[in-house]
């Protein structure tokens, strides 16, 4: 049986929280829901595993990002209320605006791919909150659907605030430049499905290692699969660093996008990063004009990959299909060259008639 989670109920700094349940937990800790009744409001409080408290470079690190977080205010990054140690067993802890919603993750496993303008909304408003960032100094570092919540606080729907910013570099270890190997071994930090081809292999980031990995969440959202195909993370980081990416617009035979985007994608994709778009405003910029146009899915051959997906509401925003148009279109022109040789073939059998 596990042992009882031993901060449930329980009471910290000084009685100002009360921590009432666990979200969930990740790789660096659990995230739980507090009330703070002073301010009577609920929070979400991320408690980092004790062991990293142990560490005098990992709390010095600790707080030299959180206090960097705190410094974020786009409306779609989350607000950090305060962070420290806590008392007791001196875990580190970071009290947050509590949010109501689900992560990206969550939301395309249960709804499947989701349409062009709405994955292209939630992506733009995240290189806004990306863009602050990189133009204060900060690189997410571990951007991935569950860092990516979608609120829907006071009424709102499909609201992004980025998660855990600049929280990775806490526990990123030393590594060698080119190393894959001792990539993986201090794969405590990052996930590789995610990861640039410069983060797998160990080299310094700068925020266009954020650009990829974004682009990454973009196409996962809009096909539920990744641009590579691997077994293992080893596979992942490998496939980063040496792999062109599938095609967007092959990696889903029933799904049609827009001319132009999977290119846009691709150069987001790029595995020199000065290839990439120059900022995140400029991705957004490339993708804004997509927003305006839709994917269709061929109501004759349901996706494979969603049947797992207990309904499939269709996607939102949605306009006319382009390739029931385009059948059409065929169809007037079979019917126009049937019509023609009809005109024809009587034609000449009037002549034979009137001869
Ligand atoms: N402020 C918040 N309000 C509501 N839910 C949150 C908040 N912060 C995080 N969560 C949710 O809590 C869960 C656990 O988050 P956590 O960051 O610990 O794990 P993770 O994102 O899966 O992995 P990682 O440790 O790499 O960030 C996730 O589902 C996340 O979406
Ligand atoms: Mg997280």
């Amino acid at each position: 049986m596990q042992a009882p989670d031993p901060f449930l109920q329980r009471e910290i700094l000084g009685g100002e929280f009360r921590i009432l349940d666990k979200i969930g937990t990740g790789g660096m800790g659990s995230v739980y829901r507090a009330s703070q009744p002073a301010m009577s409001r609920t929070v979400a409080i991320k408690i980092l595993h004790p062991q990293l408290a142990l560490r005098k470079d990992l709390i010095s690190r600790f707080r030299r990002e959180a206090r960097a977080m705190s410094q974020l205010t786009h409306p779609n990054t989350v607000k950090v209320f305060m962070y420290g140690q806590l008392e007791g067993d001196n875990s580190l802890y970071i009290v947050m605006e509590h949010l109501e919603g689900q992560n990206l993750s969550r939301l395309v496993k249960r709804e499947g791919p989701l349409s062009v303008p709405r994955a292209i909304a939630i992506l733009v408003q995240v290189c806004g909150a990306l863009q602050e960032a990189h133009e204060k100094g900060i690189v997410h570092r571990d951007l991935k659907p569950e860092n990516i919540f979608l609120c829907r606080n006071g009424g709102l729907q499909d609201f992004p605030k980025v998660l855990d910013f600049g929280l990775a570099k806490i526990t990123e270890t030393e590594m060698r430049p080119g190393s894959i190997q001792l990539t993986q071994e201090g794969m405590v930090f990052g996930t590789p499905e995610f990861m640039s081809p410069e983060q797998a292999q160990g080299k310094i980031l700068d925020h266009r290692s954020d650009i990829y990995s974004l682009a990454i969440i973009l196409y996962e959202a809009l096909t539920t699969k990744l641009p590579f195909r691997a077994q293992t993370p080893m596979d992942y980081l490998q496939k980063h660093v040496l792999e062109p990416p599938i095609p967007l617009d092959s990696r889903v035979p029933n799904l049609v996008f827009p001319p132009g985007l999977g290119q846009v994608i691709e150069r987001a994709l790029a595995k020199q990063r000065e290839a990439r778009f120059g900022s995140a405003l400029e991705f957004a910029e490339a993708l804004r004009p997509y927003a305006e146009l839709y994917s269709q899915r061929l109501p004759s051959q349901p996706p494979s990959h969603r049947a797992s997906a207990p309904t499939a509401p269709p996607a939102l925003s949605q306009q006319p299909a382009p390739q029931p148009q385009r059948r059409f279109l065929e169809l007037a022109l079979v019917a126009a060259v049937f019509l023609l040789m009809g005109v024809a073939l009587t034609a000449v059998a009037l002549r034979y008639v009137i001869r």
